[in-house]
């Protein structure tokens, strides 16, 4: 029994299965874990997370209540429980609605040709998303303390609240929001009632979290407009079926020393050198995502060809970098993402490379330090996505830049409300005016580059992880 029980979809640790059968652990990567690592220690902290693939299903089945026990180590002393939920309910409860309906609803991502088709089968993946979201409530009625706190994240599980409630009424309950949240309009297109099942989900915890000011209100407004609930904008509470939820806000920012202590070891110093080489005494602009269609990849590498065109002059002075790495394959909108933005880079180099110059580099093969290099020497760091929740590459890249580097934002990524005063704002679907901010990035004068930056990384570094996490828990008090 633990006093405080965390969920989420993706854990701190995952497995894979090596070629003689044995079960390696690896550390997941992100904010949450970081965040927990700084909360865990000395605290009794359960994390709950689903398996994610066969190895993870093989791992939980082979540990005692799926309790991995080796994974204290990598959180921070948090222990882990992993579920062994059947492939099936998994598969359509995480790539059909979380990750096709639920992020698509929240990003804004459905256009005319493929807008949302609710069906009989959406509707058997719904009851499989109900199945799954039990499956933790169940988990953490298990395994919570009397009167402990329970911070539950992420749209993977919207309903676990309410559901967590009706087993344990005893229990204080904070539910996250990692994503944007859409506005009542566009939430609409969710059949009525599943809609409905989502936001009562949510108000099922005593605390809801977003990470900005916009997805709060936007989150007030679905329940205003989709339950007719009662909102106090004030007080920032909503009531509905006779209970109240708080809403509140909890940006979420790097920890700026952590983050610069990773990245002064070997590995990422050994890539850092060969990047020099690569790039030589060229200005650099680097991207830095997982290939997702919410990122605007395919409109950024647009934009670098605009700015090319446009100005002759940065021909054989500059180099793009992007890496786009790996995400959701198992979607086929992310296949045919993945193989527009390797499209739109071939014809870049083809255009524009010669024998002595290569216009852009794209590595799609995911590699964490080589992608700490990276912000070290960019001049220029593209951040466009058409939404994001918060996006903490923007944060990262300034902490990490040896020189201080320009930073051309989205004002549609959640990181724009703590940014937009030193980063050269854009409207991500506005190619021309990226193409001009990447030029105008890289003509910044050193000196306003560098104070700037400076003032990213105190913007950036504010509300590290540990913070974001503790004041969830607080919010509970
Ligand atoms: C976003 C979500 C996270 C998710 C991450 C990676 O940041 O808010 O919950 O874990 O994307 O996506 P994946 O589907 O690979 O877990």
């Amino acid at each position: 029994m633990s006093q405080v029980v965390v969920a989420s979809n993706r854990g701190p640790v995952s497995f894979s299965l090596s070629d003689d059968g044995a079960l390696e652990m690896r550390r997941g990567g992100g904010g949450l874990v970081s965040g927990l690592a700084g909360v865990a220690s000395g605290q009794d902290v359960l994390w709950v997370c689903a398996s994610l693939g066969e190895a993870d299903r093989t791992a939980a089945r082979r540990a005692p209540d799926g309790r991995i026990d080796r994974a204290g180590h990598d959180t921070g002393g948090a222990a882990v429980r992993m579920l062994d939920i059947p492939a099936a309910t998994f598969h359509r409860a995480y790539n059909a609605v979380a990750n096709s309906t639920l992020w698509f609803v929240h990003h804004l991502l459905y256009d005319t040709p493929r807008s949302p088709h609710f069906d009989a089968r959406a509707r058997r993946d719904w009851q499989s998303y109900e199945a799954y979201n039990a499956a933790f409530a169940d988990a953490l009625a298990q395994d919570a303390a009397q009167g402990a706190k329970a911070a539950i994240q992420d749209y993977h599980l919207s309903l676990a609240p309410r559901m967590l409630r009706e087993r344990r009424p005893d229990l204080r309950i904070v539910h996250f929001s990692h994503t944007p949240w859409a506005p009542p309009e566009y939430f609409r297109l969710l059949p009525d009632d599943i809609g409905a099942q989502v936001l009562l989900g949510i108000l099922g915890a005593d605390h809801a979290g977003f990470l900005t000011e916009r997805w709060a209100s936007a989150f007030l407004d679905c329940c205003e407009v989709v339950l007719g609930a009662r909102v106090d904008r004030v007080a920032r509470t909503v009531t509905c079926e006779g209970r109240t939820t708080r809403v509140g806000v909890h940006g979420l920012g790097v920890d700026g020393t952590a983050l610069r202590e990773r990245a002064a070891q070997q590995d990422v110093t050994e890539r850092a050198r060969a990047l020099r080489e690569q790039v030589g005494d060229r200005q650099l602009i680097v991207r830095i995502d997982r290939t997702e269609l919410s990122k605007n990849i395919v409109r950024g590498l647009a934009a670098y060809r605009e700015m090319l065109a446009n100005h002759p002059e940065w021909h054989g002075r500059v180099v793009h970098l992007a890496f786009a790495y790996p995400s959701r394959y198992d979607l086929p909108e992310y296949r045919e993402y993945t193989a527009a933005v390797q499209r739109t880079a071939k014809q870049i180099a083809e255009e524009f490379g010669t024998a002595t110059w290569e216009p852009l580099i794209l590595q799609v093969n995911d590699d964490y330090p080589r992608s700490l290099a990276a912000y070290g020497l960019a001049d220029v760091l593209l951040v466009n996505p058409i939404r994001d929740g918060m996006n903490l590459v923007a944060k990262e890249g300034p902490v990490l830049s040896e020189r201080g580097c320009a930073l051309v934002l989205s004002r549609e990524a959640g990181a724009a409300a703590e940014l937009s005063e030193d980063a050269l704002v854009v409207n991500p679907y506005d190619v021309s005016q990226t193409a001009e901010a990447l030029h105008q990035g890289l003509l910044m004068p050193r000196d306003e580059r560098a104070e700037r930056c400076a003032r990213l990384v105190s913007a950036a570094t504010a509300l590290p992880p540990q913070r974001w996490f503790a004041d969830q828990l607080a919010a509970l008090d």
